[in-house]
């Protein structure tokens, strides 16, 4: 074990070489508990890497380079067309077999901070459904566990946390008693992160300090999970359990399928390493990455990098060229992140730059600073960047309202209209989900005169994660106007 000194001395050098020894100025102001915390923040990072990307994207704006030819990406439609409908029942099939034969894990990317929710603990934990409240982490563990029950499987579940949310996520786990889940088969791992560069002044290109004692650091990024899921040991687990493809969602969207036999066989029958869902954008600029076919590759150009040229294209039929949004809804290979972990670039996405106003002390006086302004540069990877890394890729399409009602922004107050994917958004979508469940099923559900659902329905995902599901349920003849009911 090095001592604290040892470990002071070789920070000191590395951070030298970066240019970036300004992050020990106040290391003597420290107590021992301090110098550690800092040092192990310290320790954590690549230091030429940050070194590199300050000259790249933070001293220089990286230009864009857009692939030369940039087409639609080809797109499994969400029902089959007659010539699609055998290759359908068969990925089915392949899919149900592979939950059976329990080599698929489910994988909760939950690292974000939720800056824009505005809660203050772990996104997971917020409360999402309509009637009950049901936490985010508690409706997938639902899902997991009725999956679990249709298959007679075990589902391993794998949730990536940060280093700033991983005791809080981890502690909620265990005081809510897993949600009913066996805690062998649940993982918690956080993943890498990333210091925040200084952009305006005499902090510009220095690491930021959130205090004496503190980088200001968050997140590297969703991309920053194929690198995670390495390091941390969870890629080595899921083979020691018999695993072989990953089901990754994102923590804020309570209606995604946590694990959707029909995707999973359409990835695995066409061999495909990654695969992604799509929804047909509602407008050409709407705030979703395009699913473009670029080089001979799967590609996401993000929607603020998409030429208005062909944002704008349409079909004869009227429709949008470049129409497939993405929901960050994916199957991963486990030999793929494999595979990334010994190709000679390893896990190296591209860096995208966000200016944010990120909170910190001034760098020769510690004098606490609340920028106004965006005063420094965050850098992310992105999980979709790893498509093109990709010999084969599949793009299915699916249904807004059956599985994207994300949780991203606050809700506005009271008398206002429902914000954009705020949690009132996600309810009015969740409740418009068990109203089509239940018509399914023969059920009348009050309506208003422009169709909308007159009432608050919630169906747990404990009671049904499709509805053929509630066939075996004991349903209400109607849900009347006003009616708030959970199923
Ligand atoms: C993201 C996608 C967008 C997509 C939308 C669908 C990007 C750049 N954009 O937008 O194309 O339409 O989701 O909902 O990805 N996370 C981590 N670690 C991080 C950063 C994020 O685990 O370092 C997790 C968050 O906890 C969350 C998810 O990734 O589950 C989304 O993160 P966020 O940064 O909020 O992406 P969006 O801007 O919502």
């Amino acid at each position: 074990m090095p001592t604290l000194q040892e470990r002071h001395a070789a920070a000191l050098a590395t951070l030298t070489d970066a240019d970036q020894a300004h992050a020990l100025r106040f290391y003597d102001d420290l107590d021992e508990a301090q110098r550690d915390q800092l040092l192990t923040q310290i320790e954590g990072i690549d230091w030429p890497e940050v070194a590199r990307l300050i000259q790249s994207h933070v001293l220089n704006n990286p230009p864009l380079h857009l692939p030369s030819d940039i087409q639609p990406a080809p797109c499994y439609p969400q029902s089959p067309t007659s010539d699609l409908a055998d290759h359908y029942n068969k990925a089915k099939s392949l899919g149900e077999q592979l939950l059976r034969d329990g080599v698929v894990a489910a994988f909760t990317v939950a690292g974000g901070q939720g800056t824009r929710l505005g809660w203050d603990a772990p996104k997971g934990t917020f409360p999402a459904t309509p009637v009950t409240g049901r936490p985010l982490f508690g409706v997938f563990a639902d899902y997991i566990s009725k999956a679990q029950q249709k298959y007679n499987c075990t589902i391993p579940w794998f949730v990536m946390t940060s280093p700033a949310n991983h005791q809080p996520t981890v502690d909620y786990f265990k005081e809510n008693d897993y949600f009913g889940l066996d805690p062998n088969h649940v993982t918690h791992f956080p993943q890498a992160m990333m210091p925040a560069i200084g952009l305006t002044g005499d902090q510009q290109g220095k690491v930021l300090l959130a205090s004496k004692d503190s980088l200001a650091l968050s997140p590297n990024g969703h991309g920053g999970s194929l690198k995670a899921l390495h390091t941390s040991g969870a890629i080595a687990d899921m083979k020691s359990r018999g695993i072989s493809q990953i089901s990754y969602t994102q923590v804020d969207n309570p209606t995604v399928h946590v694990v959707d036999p029909l995707f999973i066989g359409l990835h695995a029958i066409d061999n495909a390493q990654m695969s992604s869902k799509m929804l047909p954008k509602t407008g050409p600029k709407e705030k979703l990455g395009n699913f473009c076919f670029a080089d001979g590759k799967m590609t996401v150009i993000e929607y603020s990098d998409l030429p208005d040229e062909l944002a704008f294209q349409t079909t004869p039929d009227g429709d949008l060229k470049f129409r497939a949004g993405s929901i960050a809804i994916h199957m991963i290979n486990v030999g793929f992140v494999e595979q990334l972990s010994t190709s000679p670039t390893g896990f190296a996405l591209p860096f995208h730059r966000a200016e944010k106003k990120v909170p910190c002390i001034d760098l020769n006086t510690a004098t606490p600073i609340d920028p106004d302004e965006p005063n420094a540069v965050k850098l992310e990877t992105f999980v979709f960047d790893a498509l093109p890394l990709c010999d084969n890729s599949i793009l299915y399409e699916t249904d807004r309202v059956e599985e994207f009602a994300p949780i991203k922004n606050a809700d506005n107050p009271p008398g206002e209209p429902v914000a954009v994917d705020s949690a009132a958004s996600s309810k009015l979508l969740q409740t418009e989900r068990a109203a089509r469940w239940l018509e399914k099923n023969k059920v009348t559900v009050a309506r208003d005169a422009e169709g909308n659902v007159n009432a608050t329905i919630e169906i747990s995902t404990r009671t049904a994660i499709s509805p053929d599901d509630l066939s075996a349920v004991d349903l209400p003849k109607s849900i009347k106007v006003g009616e708030s009911i959970a199923i």
